[in-house]
């Protein structure tokens, strides 16, 4: 059976971006109220008595976006503390690491993924919901900032949108030539925005990996991460390419991890809620933490088979309702 070591942590289900994969079009979301998130204090005592205790190691900060949480950078420094982590990451939309990318890395934060669909300003804008120009240069001049404070490694997570970005994947790719950056493509779920979905579709993982290996060759490559990436590398290539491919091929057997939401439930899956845990309201009924790591133990015990219950039970035309930035990336 796989461990399953690695917790995903929302920190905030807001963004200052309106992916167009990530969120239905001119709906509002439902967020969640200031009142309702886990604080700092809860979130720690949740770290150091139940999830460290049970046997996780591996933490990922997301969101939403992330960097948007008041307070972010103590919240990383506090859990970057802990000596029983091993890993210790955040995945974010990179507009405001110009500003936050050194005060993370000084907290003690060494790796982060950052999303750039697109190398051309206005494909990009049109992706994030047409914010201004500014939104990819500024974007851009983050993921330079973290490459210089020392990220390392640094991942660019490009959610591939037929007839959108798909030309550019080996423009994207060709980063990787002389930049010691870590390429991702993922194939786009029927999860956030099942409209577009429907429209536009999906392009399988291999249909890339042959583009690119056609136009550089390619051999099997290996990264620091947890994920799901599959792992390969243009040869002589200072970075790495790697495919996501929830898609084409379903990676639920080898799932090493659950989400914390930003309001404190506990999902085994990204897909289905089966089993979630209320750890929020726990907590603040009193529940003890001999409880609550208990409550957290027989879930671990049940995720292979929530994982392995068919993708498509939670699903209103094939599509997902619940979007990425809600769950918790
Ligand atoms: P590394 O530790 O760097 O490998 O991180 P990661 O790939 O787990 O993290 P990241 O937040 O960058 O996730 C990249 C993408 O992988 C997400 O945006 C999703 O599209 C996909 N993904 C991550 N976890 C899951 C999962 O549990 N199920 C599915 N279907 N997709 C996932
Ligand atoms: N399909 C694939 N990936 C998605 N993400 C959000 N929505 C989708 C989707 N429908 C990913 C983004 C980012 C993370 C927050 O979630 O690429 O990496
Ligand atoms: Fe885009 Fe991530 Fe924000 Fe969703 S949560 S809108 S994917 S930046």
């Amino acid at each position: 059976m796989n461990t399953v070591d690695y917790l995903r942590i929302s920190l905030i289900d807001r963004c200052n971006f309106r992916c167009q994969y990530c969120l239905p079009e001119g709906e509002e979301l439902d967020y969640v109220l200031q009142k309702d998130l886990l604080t700092q204090d809860e979130l720690l005592i949740l770290l150091k008595e139940v999830f460290i205790p049970v046997g996780f190691r591996k933490f990922r900060l997301t969101g939403g976006e992330p960097l948007l949480r008041p307070g972010v950078v103590r919240l990383v420094k506090a859990i970057a503390d802990l000596p029983e982590i091993e890993d210790l990451s955040l995945t974010t939309n990179g507009f405001l690491l110009t500003e936050l990318a050194q005060d993370l890395f000084d907290a003690g934060l060494r790796r982060i993924n950052i999303s750039l669909d697109s190398l051309d300003p206005d494909i990009f804008n049109q992706i994030i919901g047409n914010r201004g120009r500014d939104r990819w240069e500024k974007t851009w001049l983050g993921i330079q900032k973290a490459h210089q404070v020392g990220f390392d490694p640094l991942k660019l997570n490009i959610v591939i949108i037929p007839n959108v970005n798909d030309h550019e994947v080996e423009d994207l790719a060709a980063l990787t030539l002389d930049k010691n950056w870590h390429i991702r493509f993922i194939e786009f779920m029927p999860i956030g925005n099942g409209d577009l979905f429907q429209k536009k579709a999906w392009i399988p993982s291999e249909e890339l990996r042959q583009r690119i290996l056609q136009k550089w060759g390619l051999v099997s490559s290996q990264v620091l991460g947890n994920g799901p990436a599959d792992i390969f590398q243009i040869p002589g290539a200072k970075g790495t390419l790697g495919f996501i491919s929830q898609m084409s091929e379903c990676f639920c057997d080898r799932c090493n991890r659950m989400r914390l939401s930003a309001d404190g439930w506990l999902r085994p899956c990204l897909l289905n809620e089966t089993g979630q845990l209320d750890l929020k309201n726990a907590l603040r009924n009193g529940v003890s933490m001999t409880q609550l790591k208990q409550q957290v133990s027989e879930l671990l015990l049940l995720k292979p088979e929530i994982n392995f219950k068919e993708r498509d039970s939670g699903t209103q035309n094939g599509t997902y309702a619940r979007t990425m930035s809600q769950i918790g990336g």
